[in-house]
């Protein structure tokens, strides 16, 4: 099955459906980032340190990357950046520029897949604002090694991540309160959800997701070269599992200026 196809559909599809991942920052928070009184988050709830990002925004390049949905590009922009989007939802991208018109920014738009973005020269980019999404790809260290490669030395990576012991439990089971250790890790929707589940998932055009290990996260990210100068957890507390355990996970990683 080609995943990159089918997740394009299905985050086409929650678009749709209203996702909270694809609404839009309104109006008046991007008149306030252009005063400079901005946030981001990039896991459900708690916005990352001002200082993990460039002290000056003005002129930084700025990759979201797999960040559509009209919601940190639009802040950034304003708070001065040139920023580029890169989603693999073309219904995403179209919130980000929605945006950009309704309210007079310059944002670029690009589409394709994470764990490729040859499109982009080496050095392109002096920030890469990465929020939980990896997720939806099968192998998450190619991702680390193109966003090592288009950063420029002294670029940093912010990323938001899911801690893989989320998806040790049936997820429909967890949803009522009833947590059953079911899965190993590390899981994926394709090879570790019996058939029946997962035939029901495609019908519903449900994104299909992957729980990477913290060694493919946070060592993939050293491996790539990046080191590691800051860290968080985060829980949305719309999910199972919120009332035990932060289940997410931010990292700024610096690539140095050598
Ligand atoms: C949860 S949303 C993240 C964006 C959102 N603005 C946020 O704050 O979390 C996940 C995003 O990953 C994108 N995505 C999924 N698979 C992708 C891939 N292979 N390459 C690039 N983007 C992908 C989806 O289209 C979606 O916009």
């Amino acid at each position: 099955m080609n995943i990159q196809d089918y997740n394009r559909r299905a985050w086409n599809k929650a678009v749709e459906r209203g996702s909270q991942w694809s609404i839009p920052v309104t109006s008046a928070e991007v008149d306030a980032a252009r005063r400079g009184d901005w946030r981001i988050i990039f896991t459900p709830e708690k916005a990352a340190p001002r200082d993990w990002f460039p002290a000056e925004m003005a002129g930084v390049d700025i990759l979201c990357l797999a960040g559509g949905g009209g919601q940190q590009g639009p802040i950034l922009a304003a708070a001065g950046a040139n920023v580029t989007v890169f989603d693999n939802s073309e219904a995403q991208l179209a919130r980000d520029r929605e945006v950009a018109a309704r309210d007079g920014l310059a944002i670029h738009t690009v589409q394709g897949d994470m764990a490729d973005l040859s499109v982009f020269a080496d050095a392109s980019f002096d920030c890469i604002v990465h929020p939980v999404s990896n997720l939806f790809v099968p192998h998450v260290r190619p991702v680390w090694r193109e966003a090592y490669r288009v950063l420029r030395p002294g670029g940093v990576l912010l990323a938001g991540f899911m801690n893989p012991a989320f998806y040790l439990f049936d997820a429909e089971l967890a949803e009522a309160g009833n947590y059953v250790v079911t899965y190993k890790l590390p899981y994926s929707d394709l090879a570790s959800l019996p058939p029946a589940v997962r035939e029901r998932y495609a019908k519903d055009l449900q994104p299909l997701e992957f729980g990477h290990t913290l060694t493919d996260q946070i060592g993939g990210q050293i491996d790539a070269g990046f080191v590691i100068t800051g860290f968080y957890e985060d829980r949305w507390p719309d999910q199972y599992l919120s009332e035990y355990m932060d289940a997410y996970i931010a990292t700024r990683a610096l690539k140095l200026a050598s």
